[in-house]
């Protein structure tokens, strides 16, 4: 090889590094998660408590995932489905996010899940809980939890703890029909007996005619489902309208008893018996950290949409690290799957059959704890174990 030949390839050689160099060194696109939440609107309390958890978690846990950048986007639907689609398919087709999270009301959810399916991207739903949710697409993986699962609970310890007759008491949509149902079979199966079943509009509700209702029926409970954000509003009349006295005792799900709300709703609160799968004073060390933290970023209490928002942030972390930080979705749907960690609720697991989530739910009662302040709090006092969606496992 003549000299003027081994210069070329050493030319041709150095020119070859450098444009493979370059190439490397380009870094990534960032990897977006879009995050569809009610910021204003009747469910706006959903999308504050979830949005402080997105930022505690990025906080803690910084916003680049195996060599590659998160990049968070957050929406406002206003608690509207057909913005929450719309938003979707702009996330989808113009900023082609990897991932759509979020959903605080079960029908933005529906509104999305078709959108989820024709993108093959992964919807991690925060907040809504209809059990049906995850089978509207196979995409769809849930941190939140759904009816039947903290339902059947509650009807188990009523019908233990002297309960005969009962009336339900739901918002008259998806959530509350799954409550409605749930809690009947399970109060019956139990030797119970559901003596009237009551729904309110879920918009603007004036609780006023149906708590009249309950009073005429003079059960022995009353179980009540009803949306993130209308418990006060409920309590409130069921104090004025003198409930609390009547002997007729008061039990629900932890949506109504909501930490967002609790502390302000005063005595009418105390000793209320529900079921949910968090308790800000759920007494483990991760939550008190989580606790301490959320607080001081945020100055209020967080609620299960927070701890919510907080897992779906985790498991999406998780995923992205299993693809090594790249991504696709498919790989992270199957990355997703089967996820087992520690929450501030307890242990959660992804089923990978179901995709939806499963967790201990506990038995609370509604307490003033010195301890914590003197503030109202769900206090724990007992547990069923990595509870799956009933609606699903039968
Ligand atoms: C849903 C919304 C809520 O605020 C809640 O507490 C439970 C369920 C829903 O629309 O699915």
């Amino acid at each position: 090889m003549n000299i003027q030949h081994r210069l070329i390839r050493a030319v041709v050689a150095l020119v070859l590094g450098v444009t493979t160099h370059l190439a490397q060194a380009q870094p990534a696109a960032p990897f977006k998660i879009g995050f569809i939440l009610p910021m204003t609107g009747q469910s706006a309390s959903t999308g504050k408590q979830i949005e402080g958890a997105i930022k505690l978690w990025q906080a803690q846990n910084g916003a680049t995932v195996a060599g590659r950048k998160v990049e968070v986007i957050i929406k406002d639907d206003a608690t509207v489905p057909d913005t929450t689609r719309r938003i979707a398919q702009e996330m989808v087709v113009n900023d082609k996010v990897d991932v759509l999270a979020g959903f605080g009301i079960t029908p933005s959810a529906f509104a999305t899940a078709p959108i989820a399916t024709q993108g093959k991207t992964p919807m991690v739903v925060t907040a809504a809980a209809t059990s049906a949710i995850t089978e509207r697409s196979p995409y769809i993986v849930r941190t939140s939890f759904t009816l039947p699962q903290v339902t059947v609970p509650i009807a188990d310890w009523a019908a233990k703890n002297g309960i005969k007759r009962a009336v339900t008491f739901v918002a008259d949509y998806g959530p509350g029909l799954d409550a409605e149902k749930f809690f009947k079979s399970q109060f019956q199966l139990n030797g119970g007996q559901v003596t009237g079943e009551i729904r309110t509009p879920l918009k603007s509700p004036d609780f006023a005619p149906f708590l009249q209702k309950v009073a005429d029926l003079k059960p022995d409970a009353v179980f009540v489902f009803l949306p993130s954000g209308q418990g006060a509003a409920f309590m409130k009349q069921f104090g004025e309208r003198g409930l609390d006295k009547s002997g007729i005792r008061l039990i629900a799900t932890g949506d109504v008893t909501d930490d967002d709300q609790l502390n302000d709703m005063g005595d009418v609160a105390l000793g209320v018996v529900n079921s949910h799968h968090y308790s800000a004073a759920h007494p483990s060390a991760t939550n008190k950290k989580f606790v301490q933290a959320f607080e001081a970023a945020n100055k209020f209490r967080p609620n299960f949409m927070a701890v919510a928002g907080y897992d779906g942030m985790h498991l999406i972390y998780n995923a992205l690290a299993a693809t090594k930080g790249k991504g696709g979705g498919d790989a992270l749907l199957a990355a997703m799957k089967g996820q087992v960690f520690e929450s501030p609720r307890g242990q959660i697991l992804i089923d990978a059959q179901t995709r939806d989530i499963v967790q201990d739910v506990y038995i609370r009662k509604v307490e003033r704890v010195p301890a914590m302040g003197n503030q109202l709090f769900n206090v724990e006092f007992d547990v069923q174990k990595a509870v799956k969606d009933p609606a699903k496992s039968k």
